[in-house]
Parts: C-alpha cells; sequence; structure tokens
C-alpha cells in the first residue's frame, strides 16, 4: 500500500494504542517506538502530544526511509536509529535519554514486508524464502530449511509453529532436499500443503502458515529478542511511565502477558511463607486486565488485526 507515495502499512488498534500509550496530550515526554515500521503508532503519539519526542527503532532500513517520510511533518521531535529493540536501552542512551515515559512494541511483520515477493515471507507468492527482517543479517530461512538437521527442524516446527506434526514435516523437507534444495516459499508452501494439507476442509488457516510463522520467529530470534526487550523496557520507564506490547501470535502474547504478572506480583516468597522475606517490589501495574483485540469496524478494513492483542502496564516506584 502507498501513502502519498510512501510505502505503507496501516497501523493496527490505532485508536486503542494510543490512548494507552500516549495518555498525555501535552508536556515533554519521551517516547520510544521500538518497531516504528512505517511511522503509522509513531504518527498518532507526535500528532496527539506535539511536546512529545520520539525515538524510532527499526531493524529494516526500507522501513525507516518510509517513516522518515512519514514522520518528517514533526522535524527534530522524531530521531530514527537502525537497530534491534532488544537494545533500546542503549538506543536511548546513544541519545542522552537514561528514562523515558513511554515504549511501544508492534511486534511481527509489517505489511510490506509481507507483500513485497522478494522479502520472501509468504507462501502466497513464488519467491526466494528469506524471512530476514534486517537484510545485512547472515541467516535466512532458505539456510535453515537446508542446513539444520531433521531433529532442529522438527523442534522448531513443535515449538514455534505447535504443530503436532512436527516431524512428519521436517522429513518430509529432508527428502526433497536430497533431490534439490528447498530455496522457494513456494517449495516450501507445496512440502507443508502435501504433509498438513486436509483435503476438501474449508476452515482454518492454509497448512503453510505455521511452518512459515515457526520459520520467521526462528530467523529473527522473535521470541529471544522480545524477552530481552521487556526486561530492559521496564528498567528505562520513569514511574508513571507506559510499556505498550502489540502480538500476533500466542507465543509472543504468552511471553508479555507472563511477563507483566510476574512483574505487578506483590511477592515472590514461595507459596506458603508465614511472612515475606523476599522485599520483592512491584514494578508494573497491569492497565489491560484482557488483551484489546480489535473492534468490528477496524476488522471491516483492516483484515491484519484479526490476531492482534495490545497489553498495556504502568511502572510504578523507582
Ligand atoms: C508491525 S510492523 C510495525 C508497524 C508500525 N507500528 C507502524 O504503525 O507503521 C513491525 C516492525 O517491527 C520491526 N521489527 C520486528 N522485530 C524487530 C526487532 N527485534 N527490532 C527492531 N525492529 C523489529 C519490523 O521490521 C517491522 O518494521
Amino acid at each position: 500500500m502507498q501513502v502519498d507515495g510512501v510505502q505503507s502499512h496501516i497501523p493496527v488498534l490505532p485508536e486503542e494504542t494510543i490512548e494507552y500509550a500516549m495518555p498525555w496530550t501535552c508536556g515533554a515526554m519521551r517516547v520510544i517506538d521500538g518497531t516504528v515500521g512505517y511511522g503509522g503508532h509513531s504518527s498518532l503519539i507526535l500528532k496527539k502530544n506535539p511536546e512529545a519526542l520520539l525515538l524510532g527503532i527499526d531493524r529494516d532500513r526500507g522501513a525507516l526511509a518510509s517513516s522518515k517520510e512519514r514522520l518528517a511533518f514533526a522535524g527534530n521531535r522524531v530521531q530514527l536509529t537502525h537497530g534491534n529493540f532488544s537494545t533500546l536501552a542503549e538506543r536511548a542512551a546513544e541519545i542522552g535519554w537514561i528514562k523515558v515515559d513511554s515504549i511501544l512494541l508492534d511486534i511481527g511483520v509489517s505489511s510490506p514486508q509481507i507483500d513485497t515477493p522478494e522479502r520472501g515471507f509468504s507462501f502466497r507468492f513464488d519467491a526466494p524464502l528469506d524471512m530476514r527482517m534486517d537484510r545485512g543479517s547472515r541467516l535466512s530461512a532458505a539456510d535453515i530449511v537446508n542446513t539444520w538437521s531433521g531433529e532442529e527442524l522438527t523442534r522448531i516446527f513443535r515449538e514455534y509453529g505447535e504443530i503436532r506434526e512436527a516431524k512428519k514435516l521436517a522429513n518430509a523437507i529432508l527428502r526433497e532436499r536430497e533431490v534439490e534444495p528447498v530455496t522457494t516459499c513456494g517449495k516450501l508452501a507445496e512440502i507443508c500443503e502435501k504433509v498438513l494439507g486436509k483435503p476438501g476442509r474449508r476452515t482454518g488457516p492454509p497448512a503453510p502458515t505455521l511452518p512459515f510463522q515457526a520459520l520467521r520467529i526462528d530467523v529473527t530470534s522473535e521470541l529471544d529478542e522480545l524477552e530481552k526487550a521487556l526486561e530492559s523496557a521496564v528498567n528505562l520507564l520513569n514511574p508513571g511511565g507506559r510499556l505498550s506490547v502489540i502480538s500476533f501470535h500466542s507465543l509472543e502474547d504468552r511471553i508479555v502477558k507472563r511477563f507483566f504478572q510476574e512483574m505487578a506480583v506483590s511477592c515472590k516468597c514461595p507459596p506458603g511463607y508465614p511472612v515475606c522475606i523476599c522485599n520483592w517490589q512491584p514494578k508494573l501495574e497491569i492497565l489491560t486486565k484482557k488483551p484489546v483485540t480489535a473492534s468490528a469496524d477496524e476488522l471491516a478494513v483492516n483484515s491484519r488485526s484479526a490476531c492482534a492483542k495490545l497489553r498495556s502496564a504502568k511502572r510504578i516506584n523507582n
């Protein structure tokens, strides 16, 4: 999709996200958008609070170039940097920010990434199998599919795709790659269909959905990066500051939910201790008891919001 000639992406849960990530309409707030992407959420944040300063991070240089154009209206209130959100504290320190007031992560794949065949994320195109968000990084999905052992492939499909027939799928890939390397999304999708496809079934996601998700999680180290980012984010926030995360599949959402719960408990002593000896101070107050999901109106105009779940929490104490 193009907006004003700039490659674009419709931000999911726009109003809900801004309500949590930028509840203030004035005041010189410091905000980190760790997945600035195409600048959708960031532009709403900067417009809602004309005094807010924003540091936008993304590991995709193409996305950063688009957000630079989309956020140009905010002038020097915006700084953009190429990097991984797991290093957000270091990126903030580089511009002299020791504490910030809001951190947003909208994790997952953007529309331009998924809709550009050469990026190799989607089984809808018969393009080279790639899936790197940072095209300078070493390992692509094709490297994994063609060089990793059957056990490693089985583990990826089981852990990151929660696929019951993980071993069967891994074995089918091993057989195919003995004949010739599996280098395209189309070839891999065909193998997934053969192993996991249910002839005649009309409901549920297409057979390649979960294997492609599993490979993407491994190529991008999404879950590890998310865990590191959450730890670092909570220490970077000022009291009253917000941490908001939008995730798109249950593995990510589970990590966010558990992290928030762990940071919100008032005591970490083993159950049954007569008095508290842990001295644990809760660091977060959970603002979204249940994840916020898209309204019917949003679903009607942006089908990609169907899987989005927003969780937000407020930093307490020091
Ligand atoms: C769903 S898009 C974000 C869209 C953005 N909120 C907007 O409104 O335009 C996700 C973005 O996160 C980036 N991304 C994913 N994992 C990342 C990571 N570990 N570090 C930095 N950026 C990451 C992707 O490159 C992509 O541009």
